[in-house]
């Protein structure tokens, strides 16, 4: 496959959950996986090598950095993988529906997108704001939204996606700054959010909750996981395992409502469960750790990306 784009630096993200994620999938010889946050590829190695000699691996990220980096750390299980460019939920245009043993998200970003300025993603370093998973595709990037949107949507999103109570005065503020001069980086964006909120001694940066609203929204990144989901657990055997790991409240609800309907006896009519709105149908899967599973001490003293980190596994049922 050829993946377009230009040399990354070398890449440096630490899987979290890792052995907790073997357990789940429990890969076996002769099994097929799909993970389809390849990123660095930690967890898909992991996963390839507890599958040895034969377990298969499709790879698939939306980013090409990721993908080189990934496709260098595979490459010695030669034949063993097949590594696509797109996002997780279109899996289900080049994988057989049943056929797979295991399923990987690990969403949201890696350490190396965060770490790497010119993607745009972080306030620590100053760079384009973009933070576009996939520069190649085209879409807007944060700097679109943050310099066309009116202030009430900018509010919303920042209220909706970043829980910050300040979205209001924020937008305003950034509204009247971008008549000046529209938005083009990240440190320009950082200053004028502390500009209205400054820090006073909080260890959080002011911007935090801003910067995560704009790049789940520049990447759509909440239909994703509905369309991923939905659209990725048929394509599991029954036994099969979708293991996903979420970072923030927002990915981990859609997750566990996905999880417990599929797990649940019946579907219902409208909004609201109501036990005479039901209709009985069999279970298509069963959950493994109701409440998710979360890092060990020892992984979050050695990690502390893995502090927010919570993995849900959902099996698939045989169909009576
Ligand atoms: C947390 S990192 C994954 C790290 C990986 N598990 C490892 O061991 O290195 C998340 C990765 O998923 C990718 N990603 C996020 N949402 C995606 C989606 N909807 N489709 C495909 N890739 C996605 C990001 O580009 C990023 O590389």
């Amino acid at each position: 496959m050829n993946v377009p784009g230009p040399e990354v630096p070398p890449f440096s993200h630490q899987p979290v959950l890792l052995h907790e994620v073997v357990t789940a999938l429990q890969p076996k010889a002769h099994g097929r996986y799909l993970d389809g946050t390849l990123g660095g590829g930690g967890h898909a190695e992991a996963i390839l090598e507890a599958g040895s000699p034969g377990g298969f691996l499709y790879g698939c990220d939306r980013d090409p950095a990721a993908l080189r980096a990934a496709g260098d750390r595979l490459g010695r299980f030669g034949g063993r993988t097949e590594i696509h460019h797109g996002d997780f939920s279109g899996a289900d245009q080049w994988i057989t529906p049943g056929s797979l043993d295991g399923i990987l998200f690990d969403l949201g970003v890696s350490s190396h997108q965060l770490d790497t300025a010119d993607r745009g993603f972080s306030f620590q370093q100053d760079g384009p704001l973009d933070m576009r998973m996939d520069p190649s595709g085209g879409g807007p990037t944060a700097a679109d939204l943050v310099n066309t949107l009116p202030a009430g949507e900018l509010a919303d999103l920042f209220w909706s996606l970043g829980d910050e109570r300040h979205s209001r005065r924020i937008a305003q503020a950034l509204v009247e700054d971008r008549r000046n001069r529209p938005f083009t980086t990240t440190g320009q964006l950082a200053a004028s959010i502390e500009r209205v909120c400054p820090r006073r001694g909080s260890p959080t940066h002011p911007a935090t909750r801003c910067f995560q609203a704009l790049r789940i929204a520049t990447n759509g990144e909440l239909a994703s996981v509905r369309e991923g989901l939905e659209r990725a657990f048929p394509l599991l055997t029954p036994g099969g395992r979708l293991a996903v790991i979420s970072f923030h409240s927002l990915e981990d609800r859609i997750v566990k409502e996905f999880m417990r309907r599929e797990a649940r006896d019946y579907d219902y009519e409208g909004p609201v469960d109501h036990p005479h709105l039901r209709t009985p149908r069999p279970p298509r899967g069963r959950e493994l750790a109701r409440k998710g599973i979360v890092a060990s001490d020892a992984e979050l003293a050695a990690n502390p990306r893995a502090r927010s980190a919570r993995l849900r596994v959902l099996e698939r049922l045989p169909e009576p």
